[in-house]
């Protein structure tokens, strides 16, 4: 990419939001997304529930950023509501990339396949949902990375066209 693509990531989880717990997951994002070459524009934490989420999601897609990825929320707890928040506001839904993590992830864990997680497009954003834990984060932001390149290259409006 010409210009480096830039990102944002929202963790969800009520502890961390109360402060009882400290987050993990969304510095261990930062750093492998800023080790790959991109731009950390947003991170911020969030309480669970569609509202909380869906607002924060529709505030950081507005400052205008290539991806923004979501931690947390993602399984079957009563909390559980980020794929939900994410559905609401996306224009457009792209099933390939969670179908892609819990594949990859299943034939690590098990459990993979308990996480519900979705992505999305809101305007010029992408927005993927990725479980909770820092190793959950860290294997599937490794999975994520080669299709990126040429995913946020089209949303940008960069590439017309495929070339195959
Ligand atoms: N995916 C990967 N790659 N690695 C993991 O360890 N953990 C799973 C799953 N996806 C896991 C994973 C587990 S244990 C759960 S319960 C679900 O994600 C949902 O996680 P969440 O509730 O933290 O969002």
């Amino acid at each position: 990419m010409a210009d480096m693509a830039t990102f944002s990531v929202l963790t969800v989880s009520d502890s961390c939001k109360k402060g009882t717990r400290t987050d993990t997951s969304g510095p261990a994002i930062i750093e492998k997304m800023k080790n790959s070459g991109y731009t950390c524009v947003d991170y911020r934490i969030t309480e669970d529930g569609v509202t909380p989420v869906s607002s924060s999601i529709e505030e950081m897609c507005y400052q205008g950023v290539n991806l923004l990825i979501t931690t947390g929320g993602t399984g079957f707890s009563p909390r559980d509501f980020t794929p939900e928040a994410t559905e609401l506001v996306c224009d457009r839904k792209v099933p390939g990339i969670p179908e892609m993590l819990r594949y990859r992830s299943s034939e690590i864990v098990k459990a993979a396949w308990l996480s519900r997680g979705t992505a999305g497009i809101k305007g010029h954003t992408l927005v993927v949902n990725l479980p909770g834990s820092v190793k959950a984060v860290t294997e599937c932001v490794e999975f994520l990375l080669p299709i990126l390149p040429h995913a946020l290259e089209v949303l940008r409006g960069s590439v017309g066209r495929c070339g195959g």
